[in-house]
């Protein structure tokens, strides 16, 4: 059986690599030759934990990486994973995944297989129906149901966790019609992944699954973000101790209550503003997600007021930034919450100096010279006026008295209580902590 992967980003080549390094004939495919080249040597173009060992694994087995479309021809399964940005309005922008299905709609048209064309991109509901299956046809001049599948496969892998839940996904749903290809995708699937559910729906329905799933991700954080801010209302009040006991009713659940500066990554904030957007396009008012999207943004400003209440007026002030990747465990700095913190702290003409263990890469590439940029915890923090701890990494878990002794005014923002259980001499605030 020949599997073709259409887009090497975290889940193409998350997918190309589990299915590779089981010794399936896979052929992965992507326009930019400079990232396929690397691809073949073994290098991922980002980090993810696990991902290079299985791609390196992989490639010893029947992996083939290319920009050629017309390798395509003679696959038993297309899995389509470009991305889907979004536009300044919000909505997403479908340029890449129509290019993708286009370029496969003609190798169709002279191709003997019936393949199945599985859409892993998160696109609105309505795109499967009125772009792809339309571009597909037109191009090939064969019919979805008939010559070739077209199934909607959305995925829910998270970064930094990306091989694991790629191995192990909690669902698999599969949407479209009932044809033959349904059935052979049904038992595709549950012979990878045997015991996991999987739910067949239609196209609409599981492409609005996808969404529900990240605005209730999204929902869960500003809700619990919104909760510690009134903790730290509270002198003594404790947000972690909440999030751990509420998360003990299994009506609610533990994840996605850790509270924060705010939820970013190159997902959970564009999914929002796309569904958000779709809202208006059929009719509602969607009361809940804009205000959910509202308390995410409200955080950071209440850091920088908290900022400015402390060191006054802060042109010329040395501020650190210990954490710019969106969470832990990645180098990935798409609309991350530090970002934006950087953004708007250089506007107010701050000095910022910045570490993080894996994102230094993108930040430099990024920020260039406006900013400095650390090779540890301690040397971010020599002369600082302040340091803001925006993500969870293990190596912030060691910062002592020591490591701030040379700060120029101790004074720390915890926006992931890394060091809420240490007495350190500092002026200390951490999110979701009321202060005694
Ligand atoms: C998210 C979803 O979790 C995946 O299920 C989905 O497949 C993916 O988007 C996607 O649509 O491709 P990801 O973007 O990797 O995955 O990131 P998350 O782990 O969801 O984190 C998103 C943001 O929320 C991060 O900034 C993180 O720090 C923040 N977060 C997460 C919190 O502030 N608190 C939490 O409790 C959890």
């Amino acid at each position: 059986m020949k599997i073709t992967i259409v887009g090497l980003g975290f889940v193409g080549l998350s997918l190309t690599s589990v299915l590779a390094s089981k010794g399936n004939n896979i052929l992965g495919i992507d326009v930019d030759e400079k990232k396929c080249e690397g691809i073949r040597k073994g290098i991922s173009p980002f980090f993810e934990p696990e991902l290079e060992k299985l791609l390196r694994h992989g490639l010893k087995k029947k992996l083939e990486i290319s920009t050629d479309f017309s390798l395509i021809k003679n696959s038993d399964i297309i899995f389509v994973t470009v991305g889907t940005p979004q536009k300044s309005n919000g909505s997403i922008e479908l340029s890449m995944i129509k290019n993708a299905v286009k370029a496969i709609g003609k190798i169709l048209k002279n191709d003997k297989k019936n393949p199945i064309i599985f859409i892993k991109s998160t696109v609105t509901p309505g795109t499967m129906q009125e772009t792809v299956l339309p571009i597909l046809e037109k191009e090939s001049g064969k019919k979805a149901g008939k010559d070739f599948g077209l199934i909607s496969n959305p995925e829910f892998l998270q970064e930094s966790t990306a091989i694991k839940d790629t191995k192990f996904p909690h669902v698999i749903v599969l949407g479209g019609y009932e044809t033959k290809y349904m059935k052979i995708a049904k038992k595709f699937f549950s012979k990878i992944h045997p015991g996991i559910p999987i739910i067949v729906t239609n196209h609409q329905t599981a492409e609005m699954i996808k969404y529900a799933n990240n605005s209730f991700l999204a929902t869960k954080i500003s809700f619990i973000n919104q909760l510690s801010n009134i903790c730290q209302n509270i002198p003594g009040a404790n947000i972690d101790d909440v999030a751990k006991t509420i998360g003990l009713d299994p009506r609610i659940g533990k994840l996605f209550l850790n509270a924060g500066p705010g939820y970013g990554g190159s997902c959970l904030p564009k999914d929002m503003k796309a569904l958000i957007n779709f809202a208006g396009k059929v009719g509602i008012n969607p009361r809940l997600l804009n205000a959910v999207e509202q308390t995410n943004k409200k955080q950071i400003q209440n850091i920088i007021q908290l900022i400015e209440k402390t060191l006054g007026n802060l042109k010329g002030k040395h501020i650190t930034i210990l954490g710019t990747a969106f969470k832990p465990n990645t180098d990935d700095i798409r609309d991350s919450i530090a970002i934006e913190l950087i953004k708007k702290l250089l506007k107010k003409q701050v000095i910022l100096t910045v570490y993080d263990p894996k994102a230094m890469k993108n930040t430099e590439k990024l920020f260039g010279e406006k900013i400095k940029y650390a090779n540890s915890v301690s040397n971010s923090l020599k002369n600082s006026h302040c340091a803001i701890i925006m993500v969870y990494w293990k190596q912030f878990e060691s910062i002592n008295n020591n490591s701030i002794d040379d700060m120029k005014r101790k004074f720390i923002i915890d926006c992931r209580r890394v060091l809420s259980e240490k007495k350190l001499s500092s002026e200390y605030h951490a999110i979701g902590i009321g202060r005694l």
